[in-house]
Formats: structure tokens, sequence, C-alpha cells
């Protein structure tokens, strides 16, 4: 019988260790070590190259005679995914699709596939999850049909090596790597060694040929399925497909990125027949705003190089019993304390015996320090139960002595709210400086919370 042997290897870093810890060592995360069993089988010398290597031969060279060449890239028909990996699929790149099961990750991709096949590429979609009739199912009520665009159900890494020499394709999809095995890694698929050695080996493959490959990675703190955390470090870009559930649309989002920018995200709707752009976001995020309620105001906030405007909602009431509640969706709770804060010290408002829930609509993340100015009004408004105007969109980061300091990129974001139809830009004083805006819309200087609070909900 095949000795076992146990180890317990960090889904974060890597970390691995003789006995469980609940704290990993190597970088300082909680929960994060689990089990790897591994049979003793002596793994056969140079069998595959080593995690580090790409296979790509390169000298040192000096820096001024390198030359600049932009990537070869191919944009698909989503302008919003090509947006998001910055500009379009870069050749030979890797890029790593995470997301919880369900969100639509092997319908974006399908669909990706697809267009690049009907523009004469070669596009090989490894599925391990699913047999190549439930594949082919999906790719009906997708409508997929181009001879360019090669279904296989493999999930032996050398088999899928040996495909892809035959086939030659341009991209590669893989779905999902946890489903993908290494011979000669004997440990599950799924288990950290496995997830790593494949996605070394892919990285192998795809830089040598040029191919591009996506990888789709599931998020899952359960079991032994390594999070594609530890996979981050090794791709070229990682990309997050979000959104809730009961929600119909879906973010894509850039966190790591080495062809361009992280900042930007993609918004995607799933319909009946796949998934569609949503190319003017603001209307849909504004669609089911309730006028006049409230603790309601909208911002406008950057998303990447876009200009987003979002209802931020806040129900300020009463605490019942025990300590004050204070439940944040989309913005950070720390932050939404923060500025209970400042306007209970700097403005004097009573929060403290106040339990305060705070949402972005629409199921977006706002992460800006310019929203800070919208949530401060939100939260007095639904204090005081005063609604602001429909027609204003406030703008501008709160600083703890109460003052409204300047934000980045204040034209654009006062352009969209004037193409939106509001009347009124309240945004800190500093940044005004002589300009007068686009015509039709009036911009309110404040310099504090307290100005903001008059102007917008009066004395
Ligand atoms: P899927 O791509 O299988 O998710 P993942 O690969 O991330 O696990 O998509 C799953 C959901 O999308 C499923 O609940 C059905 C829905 N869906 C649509 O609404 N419309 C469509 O055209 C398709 C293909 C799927
Ligand atoms: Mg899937």
């Amino acid at each position: 019988m095949a000795k076992r042997k146990t180890k317990f290897m960090c889904q974060d870093c890597g970390y691995e260790s003789p006995k469980w810890m609940g704290k990993c060592p190597g970088c300082g995360q909680w929960n994060t070590m689990v089990e790897e069993i591994e049979k003793t089988a002596p793994a056969r010398k140079g069998a595959f190259v080593h995690s580090q290597s790409t296979g790509v031969a390169s000298k040192a060279t000096p820096i001024t005679s390198i030359e600049t060449v932009s990537e070869p890239r191919m944009e698909t028909d989503l302008k919003e995914l090509n947006r998001v990996l910055g500009g379009g699929v870069v050749r030979g790149s890797l890029v790593l699709i995470g997301g919880d099961p369900g969100i639509g990750k092997s319908t974006l991709l399908l669909q990706v596939s697809s267009q690049l096949a009907n523009k004469q590429q070669k596009v090989l979609y490894i599925s391990g999850e699913e047999s190549m009739r439930q594949t082919k199912l999906r790719a009906d009520r997708l409508s997929v049909t181009s001879e360019n665009l090669l279904i296989y159900s493999e999930t032996n890494l050398e088999e899928i090596n040996l495909t892809i020499e035959q086939v030659n394709p341009q991209f590669v999809i893989v779905d999902s790597i946890q489903t993908i095995f290494h011979p000669h890694v004997t440990s599950a698929p799924g288990s950290v060694s496995q997830v790593r050695e494949c996605t070394a080996e892919l990285m192998r493959i795809g830089k040598t040929k040029g191919i591009a490959i996506f990888i789709v990675g599931h998020v899952t703190k359960e079991g032994s399925i390594a999070g594609p955390r530890l996979l981050e470090h090794m791709v070229d870009t990682v990309l997050y497909f979000e959104g809730e559930r009961h929600h119909s649309y879906r973010i894509l989002r850039a966190v790591k990125n080495r062809f361009g920018s992280t900042n930007e995200m993609g918004i995607f709707e799933m319909k009946e027949l796949g998934l569609e752009e949503v190319e003017n976001p603001s209307e849909i995020f504004l669609e089911e705003r309730s006028q006049g309620a409230s603790g309601s105001t909208v911002v406008a906030s950057m998303e990447g190089t876009r200009p987003v405007l979002v209802e931020i909602q806040a129900l300020i009431s009463p605490t019942s019993f025990g300590n004050p509640r204070r439940m944040a969706t989309g913005i950070d709770h720390n932050r939404v304390s923060l500025l209970m804060a400042v306007l209970e010290k700097r403005v004097g408002l009573l929060l403290q015996n106040q339990d305060a829930y705070l949402k972005v609509a629409g199921g977006v993340k706002l992460d800006e320090p310019a929203i800070d100015l919208a949530i401060a009004v939100s939260i007095a408004s639904s204090f005081r139960d005063q609604p602001s105007k429909a027609t204003d969109c406030i703008i501008g980061e709160v600083g703890l002595t109460g003052e409204v300091r300047r934000v980045s990129r204040i034209e654009q974001r006062v352009q969209e709210a004037a193409k939106l139809g509001f009347e009124r830009v309240i945004l800190p004083a500093n940044n005004l400086g002589g300009w007068k805006g686009p015509r039709g819309i009036e911009l309110v200087g404040v310099h504090s919370v307290s100005e903001a609070l008059k102007a917008t909900l009066g004395g």
C-alpha cells in the first residue's frame, strides 16, 4: 500500500507545514491552512517544468535597447470586457476569472469564445465541470455557431496539453482550474498543489505558444478547494465577476492587471439569452429610486475612468435594545461609523443611540473617498426625516474636523450628473476655483459638512 503523507498548506500564500495551524506563519492570515493528502509516489524526474519557469528564453538586456512594442491585443465584441482587460485580450496572457458559483462565468466565457471564433480565431473551450452536451445546451441558448470553437471535456492536464498541441488554438478557456489535475501531482484536484502546478503548466504552455488562456476559479472557503487567492500571484490578470444572485446585474472588475488599470469595471445584465452589456450604468442604478424619500442621496463616483451615479440610502432609527447596530452594504462600515462620529461631534447630531443601516442601491460596491459627503447627508436626512432634493447630486470627501475636501476628476462627475438631468451639484468649494461647470447645472461649493447639510436639507 502506498504510504500516505499529510501536510498542511496555506491557501493564500502556499506556506507548508507538517501540522495544522490556525494562523499561517507565512502570511499571518487565519484559517487558511488546509490539509493536503499526498501519496509518496516518486515524482518522475523532469516530468514537468516547475512553477517559476515560464519556458520563455530570455537574457539580461540594457533597458535602452528594449523595444517598446504594445502587446498584440484582440478585441471582443463586449466593450465592457475589453475595457476591463485594458483594451482587449493580450496574446499569451493568463487571465483568471473568479466568482461565486452560478454568477455567470461560464456564460461570459462561452460568449467571448463565440465572438472570437466568429473573428476566425481558433478557440478551445475545456470544460472540466460540464459534459460536452451540457456546454452545447448552453451554447444553443446563447446561439453560438462557429466551427472555430471547439469544446473539449477533459480534466487531465497531460491530455489537455496534447490536445492544445494538435488543435493549435489562439485562445484556450479552462473551466474550471479546480477540476483539472496534473497526473504527476498526487493530491486531489482542487488542492493547493494541484491548482498551483496546473496553473504553472498552463502558464508555460500559454507563454511559449502565445496562446491567451482564461482560467475560471471558484471562490470558496470550505473544504479542500483552493481559493484562487494563491493563483492571483501567478497569473497576469485577475478579474472578479460579482453581483447579487437576486439581481440580474453583474459587475466585472479587475483586481490585478499587468496590461492595464485595475480601476475599471464592466457592467452586464444577465438576460434570458445570455449576458448583455450595460452601456449607461447610471441610468440603471437610479432607475428604481423613490423620489422625495428621506435618507436617499445620489453621488457621482468614479469607477476607473468612468463616472457612475449611484444612490446611497440610509435608515437611522432608535436602538431598541443593547448596542446600536451599524450595517452597511456596498460601503465600508468603518467609514460609516467614522462619518457618524463626525456628524455627532462637528454637527451636533445625537446619533449614539441610533441604529444605522446604509446601502448602495443596485448591488455596487463603492470605495473611493468622494462618496463621504453623500453618506453623511443621507444619514442626516434619515435622522431628521427630511428628504434632500431628488435633483441634487452630492460629491466630496469628509475629514475628521468636518471639513469637505477636494476630490479628483470633478469635471467628469459633474458632466455625468448634468447628462442625467440633475439640477444641482453640491461639491467641495476647493474644487471650484473659478470653474463654472456645464450650462444648466448649478454648482454649490461647500467647505464643511454643516454647510452641505444647510444646502441640501435646509437649516
Ligand atoms: P453559469 O455561467 O453557469 O455560472 P458559473 O459558470 O459562474 O457557475 O451561469 C449560471 C446562471 O446563469 C444560471 O443560473 C442560469 C443563468 N443564465 C441565464 O440567465 N441566461 C443565459 O443565457 C444563461 C446561459 C444562463
Ligand atoms: Mg460554470
